[in-house]
């Protein structure tokens, strides 16, 4: 019998968004403890175009042609013997390895949370590598407390939008760094003050800071280091070149790529869910245009998640935007 065949992007050589191609491949085939999901949304990550070009072949080798993206949503289409924990017709969500820029992945189960009813799908493609990195990062020296004074770096992308509700959720004062357009997103998401990094230097609007949640790097980092107070602390999501300085400043510093588990994620479900959290998704891609995603996603800029869904003509309903992924 012949493979079932599906639209995918796939990448045969490392390089610019010009080797993003959509082509007819076959539908994989879930393992004996994995699901085969029917993606509805796929979130374009800062690491699927730095992959694309090659960054992390050294730690994170493909076989070349492979598909890019690992945060998803969609609905379970079949499941191998041991998945017992998932049907067909379940609206599910995570990470898988396999590729997701694709009208169909293969996950392992375990790494697999349930969709909540009232979140759309790209609400919850945003929730991996996204929201599940601002809720492990927050706490990696010992939590938030009520009363802490926080800055979120990159506040209006993919993980400081998180962070700010999160920290704030968490009864911190919240500052927020974005460009002039975001500054009123920031707000909205309940950050204290927001500084316009490209009029003001915030170090010279700050200090006394108890914690910085780094996703920007480089001078920015080393900046942050001269607002912490005595002892503060700066968790990076990008490295840490400053460690030593830090040291020797008396603050510390931590770098976060803790992966969330599933039961983590779906905690983030809920609070999306019920509207205690809000995820903005409003750019939009078809799989088609996936070279257009990396190029705005590289652009260094922008508001939330930007998500690809498979194909035109494919269940729109669940994707259209609501109150979840429309925060503007
Ligand atoms: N270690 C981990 O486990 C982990 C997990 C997730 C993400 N990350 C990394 O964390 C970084 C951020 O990820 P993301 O998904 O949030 O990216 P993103 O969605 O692309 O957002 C990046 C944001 O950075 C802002 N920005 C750019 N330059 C800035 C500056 N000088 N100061 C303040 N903000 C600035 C942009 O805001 P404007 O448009 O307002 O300029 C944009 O909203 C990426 O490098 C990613 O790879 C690491």
């Amino acid at each position: 019998m012949s493979d079932q065949m599906q639209n995918a992007v796939r990448v045969h050589r490392y390089g610019g968004p010009e080797v993003l191609r959509l082509e007819r491949v076959p539908v994989p085939k879930p393992g004996e403890g994995e699901v085969l999901v029917r993606v509805q949304a796929a979130a374009v990550l800062p690491t699927d175009w730095r992959m694309r070009q090659g960054i992390f072949q050294h730690i994170r080798p493909h076989v070349l042609p492979y598909i890019p993206g690992s945060a998803f949503a969609g609905i379970v289409e079949s499941a191998g013997k041991c998945a017992v924990e998932f049907k067909p017709g379940d609206a599910v969500f995570g990470r898988s390895w396999n590729g997701v820029y694709a009208e169909y992945t293969t996950v392992p189960a375990d790494r697999l949370a349930q969709k909540p009813a009232g979140l759309s799908f790209a609400a919850a493609a945003a929730i991996p590598g996204g929201a599940a990195a601002a809720w492990t990062a927050l706490p990696a020296f010992g939590g938030v407390e009520a009363g802490m004074k926080v800055l979120v770096h990159g506040a209006a992308g993919g993980v400081g939008m998180f962070a700010v509700q999160l920290a704030r959720r968490m009864g911190a004062k919240v500052v927020g760094t974005c460009s002039a357009s975001n500054v009123d997103f920031v707000r909205s998401l309940g950050a204290e003050q927001v500084i316009d990094y490209m009029s003001a230097a915030f170090e010279q609007e700050l200090s006394g800071v108890d914690l910085v949640l780094d996703t920007v790097g480089g001078r920015v980092q080393e900046r942050s280091l001269t607002v912490l107070k005595p002892g503060g602390a700066l968790v990076s999501l990008v490295g840490l070149p400053f460690a030593e300085l830090a040291e020797e400043m008396g603050v510390r510093t931590r770098f976060n790529s803790q992966l969330a588990d599933p039961d983590i994620m779906q905690d983030i479900a809920e609070l999306l869910a019920d509207g205690s959290l809000q995820a903005c998704t409003s750019r939009s891609f078809p799989l088609a245009e996936a070279r257009q995603a990396h190029e705005l996603g590289e652009s260094g800029h922008g508001r939330g998640r930007i998500i690809l869904y498979p194909a035109e003509g494919q269940d729109r309903e669940n994707f259209v935007p609501n109150r979840q992924n429309m925060v503007q």
